[in-house]
């Protein structure tokens, strides 16, 4: 039977919970700065989506207007108060299940990969200590599309000799479902069915996944 040649993980919201310190710092943004209040609904809209992207779509929402110069400080002021919160993050704060979950990907031989918007995705898997699981980074340094362009996970199926049909993307935001969608490759939602629900498998969690039960329910 076919298998899987690649898996390529999202990773604010997938492997950390970093989604959440994403929304905290684009809330207090909005609070401090802009004087309203972001749900945590409209903050579905800006998972997986880039920073100056996110900051357009916080200005539409409340019917603000500004300078690019003054874009630029806020979207400095949002990143410098993300970058405290990750600063704290230990090996402790990898999701459950993920750990475990590389190493069985592994020992299958299949290819590991990130694909992420994120130009802290970097600092934040050496922070928690599994930057040499992966065997292919694409990150926000390395792209020009934020999704859900497929780009970054085209990058990352061509860096790890795969094609788009033997990729598997896992994401936790809209997005991100729509970016692996248009690359052809099949798709697994981590969060609710009734947000993610483009994915192919939606699933709370990676955890005690085995690779056949996921090969089954994606039908390779
Ligand atoms: C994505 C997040 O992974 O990275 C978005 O889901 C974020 O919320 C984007 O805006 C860019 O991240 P950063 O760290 O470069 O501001
Ligand atoms: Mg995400």
């Amino acid at each position: 039977m076919a298998q899987p040649k690649a898996f390529l993980f999202d990773l604010d919201g997938v492997i950390v919970d970093t989604a959440h310190f994403h929304y905290q710092a684009w809330r207090r943004l909005a609070n401090e700065k802009l004087g309203f209040d972001i749900s945590e609904e409209f903050n579905e809209s800006l998972k997986g989506v880039s920073r100056t992207e996110s900051l357009d779509r916080i200005l539409s929402h409340g019917n603000v207007t500004l300078t690019p110069a003054e874009k630029e400080t806020l979207a400095t002021l949002k990143n410098d108060w993300y970058v405290e919160l990750i600063n704290k993050m230990t090996p402790d704060d990898i999701l459950p299940g993920i750990n475990a979950f590389l190493e069985k990907t592994r020992l299958a031989g299949i290819k590991i990969g990130l694909g992420s918007v994120s130009k802290n995705a970097k600092p934040i898997l050496e922070r928690i200590g599994i930057l040499n699981a992966f065997d292919a980074i694409i990150d926000g340094t390395k792209i020009s599309k934020g999704k859900p362009d497929p780009e970054v996970f085209l990058k990352g199926a061509e860096e790890l000799g795969a094609s788009p049909n033997e990729c598997v993307v896992f994401e936790d935001a809209v997005a991100g479902i729509e970016a692996g969608r248009r690359a052809g490759m099949k798709t697994v939602g981590i969060g609710q069915p009734d947000i993610l629900t483009e994915a192919d498998v939606v699933l709370a969690n990676l955890n005690n996944l085995t690779i056949e039960d996921l090969r089954k329910a994606l039908h390779f």
